[in-house]
């Protein structure tokens, strides 16, 4: 059986893009396979955080995923700097990993901005912490959103290059679970931007601890424009914002983009946004309820954190020692 691993940083409070892009399936692939999922608090460093938002947030993280149908007792759910394997396996696949490939990599471009010579290195080695992350445990199918395709992609060639360069097949192969429809959910402010919990803007995203109040009236004031929806997805292709608006709703119905544009063609948004927000209210209605409930007891919560990380860490560290054998590094017991 292929295990699962995701992570999700815990740099503010999840979207309703985590939710559709990579949390949902998680949540799908409880059923038939042994998962883990890790609210990566030292991948959320690579940018400044304040201390005692990211205790706040990694808490509010980890609530949140098992509000939306996370169950760590029959799976793994902790907080990765609790299992020091990440950042050592992470070390070594820093002298795996080329420069080269590294400059390839979108999310630092963008990350970075204009003054990339202020950015941390953490954030440049990033991508060598998440392969880290994955093949500690030698898990094989990732769900992530669209975005992390290229990250994905840089753990199998690390992974490639390892077993290459020390002669045994020691890291498997991992698969990236990318959503059909919401693979990338847009801002509501700007359809060419992705929808991220980093965004200034508040406005420019629906938050998973929303309440219905705030989710009609973000959705009312999100850009679109005066043109009624058509009947095919050609002709959104030219208009983002509504492409995004119609893909959200398709997500939430798990229906396809097709499927709601035959039934909202002609309407205009005056018409379209109540349904969409109804829509998200609906579904995030019960998840910001549990959320709220789980984030009553911190002291509850940190303790399962705890002890979701002493089982993943039965898992990683025979494969990290075996690392550091294949290496050369004498053991250290
Ligand atoms: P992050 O918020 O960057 O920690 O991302 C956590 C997970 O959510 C990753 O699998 C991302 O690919 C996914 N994700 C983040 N933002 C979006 C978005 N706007 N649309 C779809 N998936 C997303
Ligand atoms: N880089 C991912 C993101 O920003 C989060 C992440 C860290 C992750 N480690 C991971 C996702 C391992 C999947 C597997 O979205």
């Amino acid at each position: 059986m292929a295990r699962v691993f995701s992570g999700i940083q815990p740099s503010g409070v999840p979207t309703l893009g985590n939710y559709l892009g990579a949390i949902r399936n998680w949540v799908a692939l409880q059923d038939a396979h042994d998962c883990l999922f890790c609210v990566v608090d030292l991948h959320a460093i690579t940018v400044w955080q304040d201390p005692s938002g990211l205790r706040q947030a990694t808490r509010e993280m980890a609530a949140s995923v098992m509000a939306c149908g996370i169950d760590p007792a029959r799976h793994i759910l902790f907080h990765q700097s609790a299992v020091p394997a990440h950042a050592e396996l992470a070390w070594i696949f820093n002298c795996v990993a080329r420069l080269g490939w590294l400059n390839r990599m979108t999310q630092f471009k963008d990350k970075s901005g204009k003054d990339r010579e202020a950015a941390s290195a953490g954030l440049y080695v990033y991508p060598n912490l998440m392969a880290a992350d994955i093949l500690a445990y030698h898990a094989t199918l990732v769900p992530v959103g669209d975005d992390q395709r290229q990250h994905i992609e840089l753990a199998n060639d690390i992974a490639q290059k390892f077993n290459h360069d020390y002669g045994r097949e020691f890291f498997p192969l991992i698969e990236a679970a990318i959503p059909v429809t919401s693979a990338r959910v847009m801002s509501l402010r700007d359809g060419t931007r992705k929808m991220s919990k980093s965004d200034p803007s508040d406005q420019s995203r629906i938050n998973l601890t929303d309440d219905t109040d705030s989710i009609v009236q973000k959705i009312r004031k999100a850009k679109t424009d005066p043109a009624p929806l058509p009947e095919t997805l050609a002709e959104l292709e030219a208009r983002p914002e509504a492409r995004n608006l119609v893909g959200i709703y398709a997500a939430l119905t798990e229906a396809t983009p097709e499927d709601v544009l035959r039934r909202f063609a002609g309407q205009g948004f005056g018409q379209f946004k109540p349904a969409l927000a109804e829509c998200v209210a609906e579904t995030l209605r019960p998840i910001r309820a549990e959320t709220l409930r789980l984030m009553a007891d911190t002291t509850a919560l940190d303790a399962g954190l705890r002890a979701g990380a002493a089982r993943a860490a039965a898992i990683a560290e025979p494969i990290l020692r075996e690392t550091q054998a294949l290496v050369g590094l004498l053991p250290a017991r």
